[in-house]
């Protein structure tokens, strides 16, 4: 049997994720340990804070000899030979992935908005420093899924990817829907119970779950993806009442994310709200749960769920990186760290997806609305599947009402053009609100 060694961790970053880190490490050392088969002890030698001087609830009290707020005096401390970057945002915690790098001392990230907006930077560093970036975290919290891409289906070309990926806006949905809280008091609860970012707008408008599919897209497809190339729309618009109907037509209305390799190996990225047939199995996934629906083009469909944020899901991801990191420092063994391998790709512009689509329009009632609308769709040949204007039950005579319009299958950007349209009629007071009807075949 080979000989203990002890192996020291800078964990940047102390919060939420960090201090689950802390505490897994102080619950499950001795097994970790036993599991890495060299006999590798993790022991956190150095803690990135803003305030030491907080009060931080953890498993076993914390020496304050190891908080720091210099980030320099982490990455640069001899005890610390692998860099956790769990601080967040893409300023500090870029520099000190690049100084770990630099450093030779291999990086362990949860930070999926750095991988997404940065990681072609980090990612060259990564590859000249031939030192590892592990990022299982970044991903669906506690769902192994950058492993499953990576090693499991190697030998897959990825032709899609669907799935719910931000754990704060699923959660949102589901406490507005069977709770009836308000979006605000629904995000305060998914704040207090630390699923969401440090800014929370990012669950909210999209970006969380676009940055995850960015980083999935670049593992799948292997080239440089610019965020601004993508579609990304969030739940700020939807209201109890776009939730209510989903289901009285046999939906669920999800925050979906969909990455899809074209015919001709362009690629489908978008993140838009979604109306999911009940029976598909995605719309049953609720609360902070995500599910990854990966279509390989061996394996078929595979559909992995699990808890896609909060303390304990998301520091059994990155323990797992931990381990990895330190098997491969201790064994020189070959690392599953990510280095990119295509130089370009084809991402699909928006305009061209087609699904169909759920629009609602808010109107002024008065005689004709409904023509008016349609004269235009049919201008743009779009077809009609059905139209429906819920009564406000508290004020059946208002004047301003809801339209809700189910549009056939199209391209997005035609829909786009006959919007544009509509939005100068008369009759209508405000930009319409689109949701995609996902078939998920
Ligand atoms: P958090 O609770 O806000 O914790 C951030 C920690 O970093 C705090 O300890 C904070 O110090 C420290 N910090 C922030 N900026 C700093 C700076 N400039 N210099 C020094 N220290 C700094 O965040 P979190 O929820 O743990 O998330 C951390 C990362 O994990 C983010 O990239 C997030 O996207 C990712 N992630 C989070 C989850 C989740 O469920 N929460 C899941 C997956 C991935 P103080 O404690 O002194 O304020
Ligand atoms: N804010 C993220 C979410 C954390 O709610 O999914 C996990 O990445």
């Amino acid at each position: 049997m080979s000989k203990r060694t002890s192996l020291g961790i800078g964990l940047a970053g102390f919060g939420t994720v960090g201090s689950g880190v802390w505490n897994t490490l102080a619950r499950n050392g001795p097994l970790i340990t036993s599991r890495t088969g060299g006999g590798i002890s993790l022991h956190v030698a150095r803690i990135l804070v803003r305030d030491p001087g907080k009060t931080r609830a953890t498993c076993g009290e914390v020496p304050a000899t190891l908080f720091t707020t210099d980030w320099r005096s982490l990455v640069d401390d001899p005890a610390v030979e692998i860099v956790v970057e769990l601080i967040g945002g893409t300023t500090d915690a870029f520099d000190i992935v690049a100084a770990a790098l630099r450093a030779k001392k291999p990086v362990v990230t949860g930070n999926k908005a750095l991988l997404a907006e940065r990681g072609v930077e980090l990612f060259a560093l990564s590859r000249e420093c031939g030192t590892p970036i592990h990022f299982e975290a970044a991903v669906a919290g506690g769902i192994p899924i950058i492993r499953t891409v990576q090693d499991s289906f190697i030998g897959n070309r990825i032709r899609s990817f669907s799935g719910i990926i931000n754990g704060t806006s699923n959660f949102i949905l589901g406490r507005m829907t069977e709770a009836a809280l308000s979006f605000e008091d629904a995000l305060a609860e998914a704040q207090q119970l630390g699923y969401a970012e440090a800014d929370p707008s990012l669950d909210v408008n999209g970006w969380d779950a676009a940055h995850k599919a960015i980083v999935l897209a670049t593992l799948a497809y292997g080239f440089p993806i610019d965020p601004n190339a993508i579609h990304v729309s969030g739940i700020q618009q939807v209201k109890p009442a776009d939730i209510s109907f989903a289901k009285n037509l046999g939906y669920a209305l999800k925050l979906l994310a969909v990455v899809r390799e074209h015919a001709d190996q362009a690629v489908e990225i978008r993140i838009q709200p979604s109306f999911i047939p009940k029976a598909h199995i995605l719309a049953s996934v609720n609360g902070v749960f995500n599910a990854v629906a990966v279509h390989g083009d061996t394996a078929g469909e595979s559909l992995f769920y699990g808890r896609g944020a909060g303390q304990d899901p998301t520091a059994s991801s990155v323990v797992a990186d931990l381990v990895e990191a330190a098997r491969a420092l201790r064994h020189q063994g070959d690392h599953r760290g990510f280095l990119p391998y295509a130089d370009s790709g084809r991402l699909v512009p928006v305009g061209d997806t087609s699904t169909a689509y759920y629009v609602r329009f808010d109107v002024t009632d008065r005689p004709g609305v409904i023509a008016e609308i349609a004269r235009i769709l049919a201008d743009h040949r779009i077809g009609i599947s059905g139209t429906h204007s819920p009564v406000n039950p508290s004020n059946p005579d208002a004047d301003f009402v809801d339209m809700i319009f189910l549009l056939h299958t199209c391209p997005f950007g035609k829909l786009q053009a006959a919007l544009d349209e509509i939005e100068k009629l008369d009759c209508i007071n405000s930009t319409p609100v689109v949701f995609r009807i996902e078939s998920l075949t």
